[in-house]
C-alpha cells in the first residue's frame, strides 16, 4: 500500500455504461483538484496491458458529461484475469509511475483491482455496468438511463400492440439480473414479467394469463423478458399458437447501453469518481465505491464481492398485483 499517492490512472472496463464519462471526468477534475497527476488508460485492462496510456488534463474531459459510451474505450480481457496478467499490469504501472488506480467496470473488473492492488498499487472500484447487479450497492452508473431507454421504446411498442390487439414479448438486457426487466415492467405496466431471479419456466401458466386477459377485453398484452431468459422469438411463436393472439419479438439490444446520461446518472456518477480520488489520495486501496441506504461508502472488495444481492420479494408482487 502506497500512502502517498502522486500519479493515478482511470480505466473502464466490461461493458460500457451512460454515465461512465461523468466519472472519468470527476477523476480527472478532481485528481488535479489535489495537485495529483492523472493519466488515462484506454481499453480497459487490455489496453493496460498494451501500454496504451495516455496523459489527461482538465481540457481532455471537456465536453463529455453529456455523452454516452466511454471515452476511454472499453474491453473485457481474460488473460489479464489470470497471475501472469496481474503482475504484468502492475509491472507497466509501475513503469508508468502510476500508483493509483480508478476501475470503473463490475464485479469482474474488481476482481482486476483486488489483483493489482495486492501487487502494490493502490486501485479503487466504482460500479459501472446498466445491469444494477453489484451486491454491495443500490446503484451503478448507467442502470437509470438505461431503464429510461428501455422504458419510453416500449412504450412505443405498446402503441403499436393495442392498434393490432397483439402480444408483444419484448426482451431487456441484465445478463442474468432481472432488475432492468422488473423496473421496466412496473414503469410500463408490463401484464407479464419474466425474471431469471423468480421464473418457474411453467409457459402454460403464462399462456393462461394471456388468454384471461384477452378474455377480460385486455386491447394488448405485454410481457417483459429478461435476457436470463431469453428465447423470446420461440416464446412468441408459442404464444400466438396457442392463444390465437397475433404475437411479436422485440430484443431491445444495446440500444439500451447508449445514450446521453440521465441527470441521476451524471450526479452519482460524479460523485463516486470524485468520491474514489478521495479515498486514493487518504492512502486507501482494494475498495469498491457503493451508494447504500442512502449514502456514499466503500466496502473492500472481498466484502463487497461475497455480498448477495435479490430480486425484492415485496417489489415483485407488487408488480404482478399492479399487471392485472
Ligand atoms: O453487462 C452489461 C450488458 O449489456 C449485459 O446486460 C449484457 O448481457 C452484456 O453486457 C452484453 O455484452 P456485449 O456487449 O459484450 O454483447
Amino acid at each position: 500500500m502506497i500512502n502517498d499517492v502522486k500519479t493515478i490512472a482511470v480505466l473502464t472496463s466490461g461493458g460500457d455504461a451512460p454515465g461512465m464519462n461523468a466519472a472519468i471526468r470527476a477523476v480527472v477534475r478532481t485528481g488535479i483538484a489535489k495537485g495529483l497527476n492523472v493519466k488515462g488508460i484506454l481499453r480497459g485492462y487490455a489496453g493496460l496491458l498494451n501500454e496504451e496510456i495516455i496523459d489527461m488534463d482538465t481540457k481532455s474531459v471537456a465536453d463529455i458529461i453529456e455523452r454516452g459510451g466511454t471515452i476511454l474505450y472499453t474491453a473485457r480481457s481474460k488473460y489479464f484475469a489470470t497471475d501472469e496478467g496481474h503482475e504484468e499490469g502492475a509491472a507497466i504501472l509501475k513503469k508508468h509511475g502510476i500508483d493509483g488506480l480508478v476501475v470503473i467496470g463490475g464485479d469482474g473488473s474488481f476482481k482486476g483491482a483486488q489483483g493489482l492492488s495486492h501487487l502494490g498499487i493502490n486501485t479503487i472500484g466504482i460500479p459501472g455496468t446498466i445491469d444494477l447487479d453489484i451486491a454491495c450497492t443500490d446503484y451503478t452508473i448507467g442502470f437509470d438511463t438505461a431503464v429510461n431507454t428501455a422504458m419510453e421504446a416500449i412504450d412505443k411498442i405498446r402503441d403499436t400492440s393495442t392498434s393490432h390487439e397483439r402480444c408483444s414479448v419484448i426482451e431487456v438486457m441484465g445478463r442474468n439480473a432481472g432488475y432492468i426487466a422488473l423496473w421496466c415492467g412496473i414503469a410500463n405496466g408490463a401484464e407479464d414479467i419474466l425474471l431469471p431471479e423468480k421464473y418457474d419456466g411453467d409457459v402454460d401458466k403464462l399462456i393462461e394469463h394471456i388468454k384471461e386477459t384477452k378474455k377480460k377485453g385486455k386491447k394488448h398484452h405485454i410481457v417483459i423478458n429478461a435476457e436470463g431468459i431469453g428465447h423470446s422469438q420461440e416464446l412468441a411463436e408459442r404464444i400466438e399458437k396457442e392463444t390465437g393472439m397475433e404475437t411479436r419479438a422485440t430484443i431491445l439490444g444495446h440500444l439500451q447501453r447508449g445514450g446521453s446520461p440521465t441527470c441521476k446518472d451524471r450526479v452519482y456518477a460524479s460523485i463516486m469518481g470524485a468520491y474514489a480520488v478521495d479515498l486514493l489520495a487518504d492512502g486507501k486501496t482494494n475498495r469498491v465505491v457503493a451508494y447504500k441506504d442512502g449514502k456514499y461508502v466503500d466496502f473492500e472488495v472481498d466484502e463487497a464481492l461475497s455480498m448477495e444481492k435479490s430480486i425484492s420479494e415485496y417489489e415483485y408482487n407488487i408488480s404482478k398485483n399492479l399487471a392485472r
